[in-house]
């Protein structure tokens, strides 16, 4: 499989597995199986309340031999209630020991969005601290002690604009390594792409399938479903594989690195399997004419009336 170097030669291989709605009681199968059909790369992050179970999971194999923890690339993300600047190592500590690590290969700011440290998810504009009162600067100089204390051995951001990137990139001491966004056929952020090779920023692409496992809260009745799409079928049936395989293979290409989620044994196989697929320059140049700068992830959710967030300054477009 295709892997990412990172400049002390660690590597991230191209293909992880996604976390994001895999729900307590069927991840823990589901990182046993991944472990055992070959996957190294666990994507995970304190909100989607599953670190622990992950932990025991991931504590059992290396027990019993199945896999060592060096050979794992594990991420995690900080969430948006511990940005202060005292309170990114506690949330950093408190993922290690759910994950049962003693560290983690990659630590992302979640979104630049800052939360009060009492709400998980907010509800009301107060809920909310601005970009101005809690800058992104102080969240990453608390990343960057925790990259030079060794708890995190790389750094980097997910849900970054190329503005937010460039503003950070100009202001850090150690730069971003990795921007993890929402990335497939249908929002293929080509500008931010070019700037990510450009500055040597690894991109991760997540929702690669499309999503369509999220929060009903979170769909459209009529959005354009990504599995569905007849071109892509098209160029599944000329390689005798499945559109999720050529999504996947899609973003290998393009030089992410991609975290599909399933919980279940087929899918993570036929996902893995796409490590196997390559698609030709035709394909790529079909896929390349459908994109249509649609988020299934909007990020709607920071967006509270009368707060200091909105769609347009989250996204900067
Ligand atoms: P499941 O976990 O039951 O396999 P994304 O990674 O874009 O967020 O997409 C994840 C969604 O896609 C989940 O609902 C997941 O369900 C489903 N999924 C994962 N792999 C495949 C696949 N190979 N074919 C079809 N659906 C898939």
């Amino acid at each position: 499989m295709r892997t990412y170097k990172f400049d002390n030669d660690d590597t991230m291989p191209a293909i992880g597995l996604g976390t994001w709605q895999a729900a307590p009681g069927e991840i823990g199968a589901a990182v046993h199986e991944a472990l055992r059909l070959g996957y190294r790369h666990l994507d995970c992050a304190a909100v989607y309340g599953n670190e622990a179970e992950i932990g025991e999971a991931l504590q059992e194999s290396f027990s019993k031999g199945q896999v060592r923890r060096e050979e794992l690339w594990i991420t995690s993300k900080l969430w948006n209630t511990a940005h202060a600047h005292d309170q990114v190592l506690p949330a950093l500590g408190k993922t290690l020991s759910d994950l049962r690590l003693d560290y983690l290969d990659l630590y992302l700011i979640h979104w630049p969005v800052a939360m009060r440290p009492d709400c998980r998810f907010p509800k009301v504009p107060e809920d909310m601290i601005s970009l101005e009162k809690l800058p992104t600067t102080i969240t990453w100089g608390a990343m960057e002690e925790a990259k030079r204390s060794g708890l995190a051995h790389h750094i980097g951001v997910s849900n970054f604009s190329v503005a937010k990137l460039r503003d950070l990139v100009a202001h850090a001491k150690m730069r971003p390594e990795v921007n993890q966004i929402e990335l497939h056929a249908y929002l293929q952020q080509g500008q931010m792409l070019a700037f990510c090779e450009q500055e040597g920023i690894t991109l991760t692409a997540y929702s690669p399938l499309g999503s369509k496992g999220r929060p009903t809260g979170m769909r459209d009745s009529n959005e354009p479903v990504l599995l569905e799409d007849p071109t892509l079928k098209t160029i599944a049936e000329r390689h005798q594989a499945s559109v999720a395989q050529v999504a996947i293979a899609w973003a290998v290409q393009r030089g992410t690195s991609v975290i599909p989620k399933s919980v279940n044994p087929k899918r993570l196989a036929e996902n893995l399997a796409a490590a196997e697929l390559t698609l030709t320059a035709d394909d790529m140049r079909e896929i390349s004419a459908m994109d249509r700068h649609r988020r299934y992830v909007g990020g709607e959710f920071w967006a509270i009336k009368g707060g200091p967030y909105t769609l347009v300054n989250l996204w900067d477009e």
